[in-house]
């Protein structure tokens, strides 16, 4: 199904087949300030490369004469049968990428059946997201303000608009010391972009004297104080679980202990992620992360993972250390840099078709039966 569509998709010929072309082509589509604001990390971008080598010590086993004619890529998380692992990640500012920004993810992730994360600082709110995309299931991104009406304000109209789940960014208390945006003294926010959320919501209006519109470097000033909160703690993130009735996912956690005491404060899933290396530099990778968290004994929620995700060998190794969900990051916001919407659908299908292939010849019909067992390590 997944590959005969490829294999005769003619009129997709002049766009990219692999994910490496797709970066390619988005590196030399955007402008250089856009470019490295998507690609780059935090420091001397280690914890970027540790996300990806981290996958080169786990080899698959592969399996044959198991009669593979009958796949399933089928996976559930937050109680609901899927027809794929995968989810799009938040990423923020998508206006800086294409035009269409969001509302071509949120599209594309409706069209391909997969759960699509809307960032905080999204171009357009999450309210627009889902009148121009009412289709498909949407979760909202949250960073923990330092005020807290505003995360009880965001709560409530994510609710209200439709959102299945919250998804709080615990990495991101300040932001990273990103090297290349320093150099190009670039950070979308400061240009107002990425304000949409903010500049909408009531409880943040009435913290301005003037609104957006009247003095914008005063709000853009404004949300710059407000938007993370280097106090968040685990009280704080108790009291967002019990805000809400729909499910609360913790993003950004690498510690075993994080992620029991994300349990116990009521998170009903965890995203193992370093925010693809732009926030510690240094840190461990997201990989051995989720090595280390599922080694031993039950967890009382899912685990779901993000950060180096480019291959479906990636996806199957991950899945076979414990993921139920893997969410994809920089490779989809590639394809909306190169072409929108249908650059989005266009890569996602490659996903899928090479996710697919990857199982068969590895022997598996059914993701149910990765585990540990599936791979070798190889150091
Ligand atoms: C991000 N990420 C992110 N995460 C989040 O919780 N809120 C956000 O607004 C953003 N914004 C954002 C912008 C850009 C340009 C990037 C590249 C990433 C992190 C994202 O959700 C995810 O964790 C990483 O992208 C995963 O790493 P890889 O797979 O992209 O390397």
């Amino acid at each position: 199904k997944y590959q005969t569509k490829i294999f005769t998709g003619v009129e997709n010929r002049k766009l990219p087949q692999s994910v490496d072309e797709w970066r390619g082509m988005a590196r030399s589509t955007l402008t250089k300030d856009a470019w490295d604001y998507l690609e780059g990390g935090a420091g001397e971008e280690d914890t970027v490369h540790e996300n990806r080598s981290a996958f080169k010590k786990w080899r698959i086993r592969p399996r044959y004469l198991r009669d593979v004619s009958k796949r399933t890529m089928e996976a559930e998380f937050l109680g609901q049968n899927r027809e794929s692992p995968f989810i799009l990640a938040p990423i923020g500012v998508q206006s800086i990428l294409h035009k269409d920004g969001e509302i071509a993810s949120a599209r594309a992730a409706a069209k391909m059946n997969m759960p699509f994360i809307l960032s905080t600082v999204s171009s357009i709110t999450m309210e627009e997201i889902v009148k121009k995309s009412p289709e498909g299931e949407k979760w909202l991104q949250l960073y923990p303000s330092k005020d807290k009406n505003i995360i009880r304000s965001f709560i409530k109209r994510a609710e209200k608009a439709g959102y299945r789940a919250i998804v709080v960014t615990a990495d991101t208390t300040m932001l990273g010391w990103r090297e290349r945006d320093l150099n190009n003294a670039y950070l979308p926010f400061l240009r107002g972009e990425g304000l949409a959320n903010f500049f909408s919501d009531p409880v943040f209006r009435r913290r301005l004297e003037k609104p957006p519109e009247e003095d914008l470097i005063k709000a853009i000033m404004e949300f710059i104080s407000v938007y993370v909160n280097p106090f968040f703690s685990w009280e704080d993130f108790k009291e967002i679980c019990s805000t809400t009735e729909i499910p609360v996912i913790l993003k950004g956690i690498t510690h075993r202990e994080d992620v029991e005491l994300a349990f116990k404060s009521g998170a009903r899933a965890v995203v193992i992620s370093n925010h693809g290396g732009r926030q510690v530099d240094g840190a461990i990778s997201s990989l051995d992360a989720l090595e280390e968290v599922t080694e031993s004994g039950d967890l009382k929620g899912e685990i779901l993972f993000d950060s180096g995700f480019r291959h479906a060998a990636d996806a199957l190794k991950a899945i076979a250390l414990g993921a139920s969900g893997i969410l994809i990051g920089r490779p989809y916001a590639y394809a909306l840099s190169v072409a929108g919407q249908e650059g989005i659908e266009l890569y996602l299908e490659q996903v899928l078709a090479e996710m697919d292939l990857e199982m068969g010849l590895s022997g598996i019909k059914n993701l149910k039966e990765l585990n540990r067992e599936s791979l070798y390590r190889k150091y």
